[in-house]
């Protein structure tokens, strides 16, 4: 093995062009050494990258790749523990409750319970919703104009029709959108001490506003989520505590709005940057929903999704041990000639698109209905609403994040 060849994805080469990076590191490397991480308690372990769709794919599956250092070792292997500073005290336990971050059992109980609300029914009922707001979104930008469409449309559509199926009120839309961009930012795997002291003071904003929402749909069900979630009951008639459903509505929010963002904006640069493929796909409109499926394959809004080992084993005969974690760079997977013909080349048309955009296995993507729907959408109103779109003489900036795939602005000339 080449131990000499060096990863490091919070480099600004990486964030320009991750993807010959990665295909380069999955040709030469796909199981790949990092660096030697030290925890808090003082705990050392190694952190792992695959590359190849056939262990991601496997990694995802397997049971004892989990999410929780905790179900992973003892106490005494975790070192000594180090209280949590009051100042994140409420976005650590958090996102420890979320279940994104959780194992079975407690994964397995929450997920059963929300899919109960959250369904693909209750997502194709918001088709006709979800378009009125996306033109209310582009109407003032008329063909013609030139816009940053990162902020007017992106941005925005993702985290208002989330709002709205929660159940949060028009007027309060803004408080969404705050912490919404706050929350993403805290996700990374890069944050700096302001960030997660902001993201702490999102969090307490955030349960007192919704613990109200909560109380009042308790009282006065309504067709939203939040009520649905209030009602569901699993086998046993066990139902989500409030806190439960507090740190629900915070993973919602996230999971939600800066992936479905980065599709939005990745799908517009991609067709400005592929003007006859726009335009194949203006005569054609019934290849959008595959188009979108291009978009997600080839610039994954979430490039990377991590576990711990529980086990120690080995992979393509490489050791690794218990307690080490594993960055699973689904950005790689989605380029695997072993698994995609042409690789590099957009083909809506192409059949089966296997990508791992949404994961795979117990944590596969809640709202992976709802993105589908909502990058379809957009990018079908895009496309008929401006015959030509070409990118603006300003230089494309990429989010500084190996997490996600995420343009920072976006400005678009829509001539006619
Ligand atoms: C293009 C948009 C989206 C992308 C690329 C995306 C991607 C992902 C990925 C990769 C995972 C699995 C992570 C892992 O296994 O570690 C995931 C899980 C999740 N996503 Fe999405 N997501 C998107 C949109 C949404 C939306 C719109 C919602 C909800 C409103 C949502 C809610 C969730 C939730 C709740 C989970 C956790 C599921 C679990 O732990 O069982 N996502 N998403």
């Amino acid at each position: 093995m080449d131990e000499s060849l060096s990863f490091d994805p919070a480099s600004p080469v990486f964030h320009e062009n991750p993807h010959s990076v990665l295909g380069t590191l999955r040709k030469l490397q796909p199981v790949l050494r990092g660096r030697q991480a030290t925890a808090l308690s003082g705990r050392t372990f190694t952190i792992w990258h695959l590359f190849s769709y056939a262990d991601i794919v496997a990694a995802l599956k397997d049971p004892r790749m989990m999410r929780e250092i905790r179900h992973v070792l003892t106490e005494e292997e975790l070192g000594r523990a180090v209280p949590i500073p009051e100042e994140f005290r409420a976005l650590v336990d958090s996102q420890r409750n979320m279940m994104l971050f959780r194992d079975p059992p407690d994964h397995t109980r929450l997920r059963n319970l929300v899919n109960k609300a959250f369904t693909p029914r209750m997502v194709q009922q918001l088709a006709s919703h979800i378009e009125d707001i996306a033109r209310d979104l582009l109407a003032p930008w008329p063909a013609g104009e030139q816009f940053d469409l990162v902020h007017e449309f992106a941005f925005p559509l993702p985290v208002i029709v989330i709002a709205e199926l929660l159940g949060v009120p028009k007027a309060d839309r803004d408080l969404v959108k705050g912490w919404s961009r706050i929350f993403a930012q805290v996700l990374d795997v890069e944050v700096s001490l302001e960030t997660l002291l902001q993201g702490n003071q999102m969090i307490h904003e955030f349960q007192d506003y919704f613990r109200d929402l909560i109380d009042e749909r308790t009282r006065n069900p309504r067709q939203d989520l939040i009520s649905s979630l209030l009602e569901v009951t699993d086998d046993e008639g066990g139902q989500l505590t409030v806190q439960e459903l507090l740190d629900m509505g915070i993973l919602l929010l996230v999971a939600g709005h800066e992936t479905t963002r980065n599709l939005i904006a990745n799908a517009a640069w991609m067709m400005c940057r592929m003007p006859d493929m726009a335009h194949a796909l203006r005569r054609a409109p019934h290849l959008i929903p595959g188009a979108v499926e291009e978009v997600l394959r080839m610039e994954p809004p979430v490039m990377l999704t991590s576990r711990f080992l529980a086990e120690d084993l080995h992979i393509q005969g490489i050791a690794m041990k218990r307690g080490d974690e594993v960055n699973l760079w689904l950005a790689s997977a989605n380029r695997d000639a072993a698994v995609f013909g042409e690789p590099d080349q957009f083909q809506p048309n192409r059949s089966p698109n296997r990508h791992l955009s949404f994961g795979q296995g117990i944590h596969y993507c809640l709202g992976a209905p709802l993105a589908r729907q909502e990058g379809a959408i957009a990018l079908r109103l895009l496309l008929t609403q401006y015959p030509r779109l070409t990118l603006a003489e300003t230089p494309l900036r990429w989010t500084a994040s190996s997490t996600f795939r995420s343009l920072t602005a976006l400005e678009i000339e829509t001539s006619l």
